[in-house]
């Protein structure tokens, strides 16, 4: 996806492009040139659409490697009359993030919930607030450090930088939370292909996230094997004949399952594509109950459960979801930005549209944008897949209310 911010300073989606996903399997790269071509496709696509040659990208990372965990740090106020500068902010987050962290593993986040400065707690933003004493509680995402350097070699040997690897279920959460959503505490359930991505949300901040290794191809795969039919057939059939939720199939609706081998098609009654759909749906949603609910987050989940990725899209999916969380569940579709709307207004967009944000953002922050479109000095500012940098970015983050 290609963002581009207008004249007016006006974020806006100019490109989109798609490109079957091979070479990857449950997130992580099992074969470098099918999905350095797989890339290469999709960006280029995306180029043609919007008439810009895309250099540097913003690139989504999942596979189950990727880990969150709670973590706060604290430290003694150091300014002159106690107040609490950005420096302060920088040492107590920099202190926060201070665990131990095996040697296979990179931080790719550090996000900020709330500090404590003295013993007021909950506090959103403790800059220029006096005290002897301030506290962090932050959320740390951590990934294997191979998985996400053949990732990045895909991307490069494509031709493109990877700026940054940002989760890519908080990249969705940004494109589809609202803020009460995540004041009033969310579960994020981002339906991939390959992986089921988890985010909870509770007071504004990330709590819980952790991505299952199981998703929608894995149901097109059940599709194949169960009805005899080639990968593509049954995808077809998920997309436009399945349905996860058996009370919404009439008894006698029939679908039309494609011959192979000469084998002249068969007519199949369609709740049998949903006894194979729903079943695996379930185990899915299963599994994302029981973690969270394993890490105690559960209770926090008081705003509903928000869907998106393309798993999102098989029919009666929210109904299953709405069956088997016992709360209220609706569709995430990435928050309008203007430009080629038709093109991404849909749970299949919501990581890509979320990387757009989250790229310009930290490329070009509200502050330096206004010059016209064409600006780009200020990219300078985000290098790095990962580093020095994160902590001034977190305290910018802070004071724009990023999270
Ligand atoms: N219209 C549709 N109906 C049902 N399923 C769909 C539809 N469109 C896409 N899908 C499914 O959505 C899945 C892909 O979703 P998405 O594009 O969100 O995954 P991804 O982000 O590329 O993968 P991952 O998150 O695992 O890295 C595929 O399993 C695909 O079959
Ligand atoms: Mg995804």
């Amino acid at each position: 996806m290609v963002g581009e911010y207008n004249e007016n300073g006006v974020l806006e989606i100019i490109g989109v492009g798609v490109a079957p996903s091979n070479g990857l399997r449950r997130g992580v790269v099992v074969n470098i040139e099918s999905t350095l071509g797989s890339v290469a496709a999709a960006v280029e696509a995306a180029e043609l659409m919007s008439g810009r040659e895309v250099k540097d990208v913003y690139c989504g990372a999942a596979g189950a490697s990727v880990e969150g965990i709670n973590s706060r740090g604290v430290v003694a106020v150091t300014g002159r009359g106690r107040e609490i500068t950005r420096e302060d902010v920088d040492r107590v987050i920099e202190a926060a993030r201070a665990v131990v962290i095996p040697m296979d593993r990179e931080v790719l986040h550090v996000i900020p919930q709330s500090f404590i400065v003295d013993d007021q707690k909950g506090i959103r933003n403790p800059l220029d607030m006096i005290g002897v004493r301030l506290e962090a509680e932050v959320h740390i995402i951590t990934g294997s450090v191979t998985t996400a350097q053949n990732l990045v070699k895909c991307v490069n040997r494509a031709g493109f930088k990877v700026n940054r690897l940002m989760l890519q279920s908080l990249a969705a959460a940004r494109a589809v939370l609202s803020s009460d959503e995540k004041e009033l505490g969310c579960l994020l359930v981002d339906l991939g292909g390959g992986t089921t991505d988890v985010l909870v949300y509770s007071d504004g901040a990330p709590y819980f996230s952790s991505v299952i290794p199981v998703g929608g191809s894995q149901v097109t795969n059940d599709l194949s094997i169960m009805l005899s039919v080639p990968m593509d057939a049954a995808e077809r059939l998920k997309r436009e004949s399945a349905s996860a939720w058996l009370e919404s199939v009439e008894p006698g609706e029939t679908v039309v399952v494609p011959g192979v081998g000469g084998r002249a098609p068969a007519e199949v009654p369609r709740r049998r594509l949903c006894s194979i759909v729903q079943p695996r749906m379930e185990e899915i949603f299963g599994m994302v109950r029981e973690r969270v609910e394993k890490m105690g987050h559960w209770k926090h989940i008081k705003g509903g459960v928000v869907l998106t990725g393309g798993g999102a899209l098989v029919q009666g999916a929210a109904e299953l979801a709405q069956d088997m969380f016992r709360m209220p569940v609706r569709l995430g579709n990435p928050i309008t930005l203007g430009g080629l709307v038709e093109e991404y207004r849909s749970p299949l967009y919501a990581t890509a549209v979320g990387l757009v944000l989250m790229g310009a953002e930290e490329s070009m922050p509200p502050e330096a944008r206004g010059q016209g479109s064409t600006d780009r000095q200020a990219k300078g500012k985000g290098k790095g897949a990962e580093g020095g940098d994160t902590l001034g970015r977190i305290a910018d983050w802070i004071r724009k209310g990023f999270f």
